[in-house]
């Protein structure tokens, strides 16, 4: 792709789109009635259905400018305590509402900082999940770790709980980057952190990087990468910093002037991608890697690969039930997102009361386009054929689309290969934007996204 090329596709219209970590996103979540659409869709679960859970931790002992997670800064432990409280009344509701017990496959514990949890809190946690699901040897259980947080208590916790992955936040190690977000952190408590992590029995380890920090030049980019490769994780995310002041105030304090332009972005993007690379880490999706024989890879390249609210997984069951406040829940036909607000959630929780606030329900339409843009994120290409066995006759006028999009596509993104669509390999860093065109809701102004790379 010519260094031009990247330039315009990047100056047009379509330079800011959505992650695509569901479709419709979030902010389409138009119907009012998600408590009735969770209700529903929990009632009909048969027992002992597989189901994920993802339970969301909105609480962090440091606030680092960057950030764009649903979470609150707090020194204080007695909210996170009552927090806690809360989320195990919601298990509870939710297994009631189920109306059985159903089985675990994977466990997510995300935030804001689940490290922040004192052991106490691991364990009451953990004895709920046991007490309302089938948890056993094969369910995958998944921490989101600031190393910052982490003590021997952590550790015990940890091990109380099951885990057994864990995702530890990096961004970047240089300390001028680090001023500027807000968030220091050496390479040493990282690295005992990680030794710590792997000692208790936690072997599957991801470190989550970002590029297009302010500050952030190659030579600092480029040795954040190499002392990531030394720790020799599984996995790796290689996000862009999504800058979203109109959304998240506190990213005001981050000077735009700081801020690495979008065609350096995407060369730094590109840079810290083939280092990774090189070292021999599989390239998953868009943003992450990870080491050959890691189950993340086993599964891209079976086309096993799938994508949720938390990014790329190998799970592959049809519900994922989000706990806790904002969490977002997937029942294959409907998403329902909680209430934001903590104090709000916990009084819904506190009433008996799952806290779904709002909604969606795919129609068919959704359900084609949520099918091809997860293909085209997690593979960049769609068959034709398996569009038809999934969605039968209706699957014709979407094939019709792809064609259309090809034969309009100016900078020769994408291609028919035989009987699919593709992304061309050289084009796969605008992968968002051409999921994009599949996206019906995309017109809608009143939406702001972050940049395409
Ligand atoms: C919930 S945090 C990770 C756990 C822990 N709180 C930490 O910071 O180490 C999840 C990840 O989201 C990513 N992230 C947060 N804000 C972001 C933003 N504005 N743009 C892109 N990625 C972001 C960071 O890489 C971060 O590690
Ligand atoms: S990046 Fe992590 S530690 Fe920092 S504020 Fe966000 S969630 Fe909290």
């Amino acid at each position: 792709m010519p260094v031009m090329d990247a330039e315009r596709i990047l100056a047009g219209q379509r330079g800011s789109v959505p992650r695509y970590t569901s479709y419709p996103t979030a902010p389409h979540f138009a119907d009012q009635n998600g408590l009735a659409i969770a209700r529903s869709r929990l009632r009909k679960l048969p027992a002992g259905e597989a189901v994920s859970l993802y339970l969301h931790i909105p609480f962090c002992d440091r606030l680092c400018w960057f950030c764009g997670c649903n979470t609150k800064h707090t020194l204080k432990y007695a909210p996170v305590e009552a927090y806690v409280g809360a989320l195990i009344t919601e298990l509870a509701t939710v297994r009631e509402t189920a109306g059985s017990r159903l089985r675990l496959a994977h466990l997510h514990l995300g935030g804001g900082s689940p490290s922040m949890l004192r052991r106490p809190d691991f364990e009451r946690l953990s004895s709920a999940l046991r007490e309302h699901f089938d948890v056993g040897p094969e369910t995958e259980i998944s921490v989101e770790i600031d190393p910052s947080d982490v003590t021997d208590e952590t550790l015990t916790g940890l091990v109380a709980l099951g885990v057994t992955r864990a995702s530890v936040g990096v961004q970047d190690f240089s300390d001028a980057v680090q001023q500027a977000i807000n968030r220091p952190q050496t390479f040493e408590q990282t690295r005992d952190v990680i030794a710590a992590l792997r000692a208790t029995g936690i072997h599957s380890l991801n470190i989550d990087a970002l590029y297009g920090l302010p500050l952030q030049t190659e030579e600092r980019l480029m040795a954040t990468i190499e002392k990531v490769l030394s720790l020799s994780p599984d996995r790796i995310a290689l996000f862009g910093y999504a800058h979203v002041p109109w959304m998240k105030k506190h990213q005001k304090l981050i000077r735009d002037e700081d801020l690495p332009g979008t065609m350096e972005r995407f060369r730094h993007a590109a840079l810290a991608a083939d280092r990774i690379a090189d070292a021999g880490y599989r390239r998953i999706g868009i943003d992450h890697f990870a080491k050959p024989g890691d189950t993340l890879a086993i599964a891209a390249e079976e086309g096993r690969l799938h994508r949720n609210f938390q990014g790329y997984t190998t799970d592959a069951c049809q519900t994922l039930i989000g706990v806790g406040a904002s969490s977002i829940s997937s029942y294959g036909d409907a998403y329902v997102q909680n209430i934001v607000p903590t104090a709000q959630y916990e009084k819904a929780v506190q009433d008996g009361q799952i806290s779904a606030m709002r909604g969606v329900q795919l129609n068919l339409d959704d359900r084609i386009r949520a099918w091809i843009i997860e293909r085209l994120m997690c593979d960049f290409a769609f068959s034709f054929d398996a569009l038809e066995d999934r969605f039968g006759y209706a699957a014709r006028s979407y094939i019709a689309e792809a064609k259309i999009a090809v034969a309009n596509d100016t900078f020769g993104l994408c291609h028919i290969d035989g009987n699919s669509f593709a992304i061309r390999e050289e084009a796969r860093p605008f992968t968002r934007i051409v999921a994009s065109w599949f996206d019906a809701y995309l017109n809608d102004s009143s939406v702001r996204y972050s940049k395409a790379v």
